[in-house]
């Protein structure tokens, strides 16, 4: 049985799949899971020529049965949780008049509920973990749009502001057994999401994806004494309120 282990979602590209680099490099194994099979599956591939023990799992996060199967599998293959890593997201953009409900919807299902339905799910292995060493550890993506309001994403930031919300509230109701919680709040991160901003903001600008590894790296390094709530991460002069 593997020493760690850790479950990510929203792991076929950006954010989700550097967080499951750094993780495999520090010795976890990996559960990874995405909604698109193909793109899942070369991602997973990329992480095993790396050395990386990693299982796949296909998922689509507005999928209540799907989002419990990753949780299952993932306890059939590893047996223990040490790092739950709730990162699946869509953003997608309206004037207020014009939001469409299935927009809505689906916002709410992957960003909010599906991240919820996966902290239920994780928490009896991160329990064994947090009792075991006392640094089990959710991470849950969040964005600087959560920290303040934003013109035509604002279904995308409401769904962010309740993840950092959420994100206190676990940490209030399980942090004395062993399990810290985490939101990451970056602006923008080079990554097929930011596809639609590369014209305004060069990719070579934006922040990486690789420095969310490194941040759940640091998180992992502190003492069980030290709890990091939320790191914001911006660009050079960026200010807070412009994701
Ligand atoms: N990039 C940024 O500037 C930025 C800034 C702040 C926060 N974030 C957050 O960071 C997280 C990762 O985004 P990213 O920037 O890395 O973008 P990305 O590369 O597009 O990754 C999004 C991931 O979520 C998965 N996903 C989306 N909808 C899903 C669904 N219905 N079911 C299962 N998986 C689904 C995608 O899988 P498929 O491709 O298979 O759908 C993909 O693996 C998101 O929560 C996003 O909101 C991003």
């Amino acid at each position: 049985m593997a020493e760690r282990a850790a479950l990510i979602t929203g792991a076929s590209s950006g954010i989700g799949l550097a967080i499951a680099r750094a993780l495999g490099g520090d010795g976890y194994a990996l559960t990874v899971s995405a909604r698109r099979p193909g793109k899942l599956e070369s991602a997973t591939e990329g992480l095993r020529t790396d050395g990386i023990e990693v299982q796949s799992v296909t998922a689509n996060m507005t999928d209540e049965e799907d989002v419990v199967g990753i949780f299952a599998r993932h306890r059939e293959a590893y047996g223990r949780l040490d790092v739950l890593v709730n990162n699946a997201g869509v953003g997608i953009g309206a004037p207020l008049e014009e939001i469409q409900t299935k927009h809505l919807d689906m916002q709410l299902e992957v960003n909010l509920r599906a991240l919820i339905i996966g902290t239920r799910e994780g928490l009896p292995l991160l329990r064994e973990a947090g009792a075991e060493h006392g640094k089990a550890l959710i991470v849950n993506t969040a964005s600087i749009a959560g920290k303040g309001g934003q013109a035509w994403l604002s279904i995308y930031a409401a769904t962010k502001a309740a993840v950092l919300n959420f994100t206190q509230s676990t940490h209030h109701e399980v942090g004395s057994a062993g399990i810290q919680c985490t939101a990451l709040a970056p602006g923008f991160v080079d990554t097929p999401m930011t596809e639609f901003a590369k014209g305004q903001v060069p990719a070579e600008e934006m922040i990486q994806p690789a420095d969310l590894g490194e941040a759940v790296r640091f998180l992992l390094r502190t003492s069980r004494n030290c709890h990091v709530p939320e790191i914001v991460f911006t660009r050079p002069g960026e200010r807070l309120d412009t994701p």
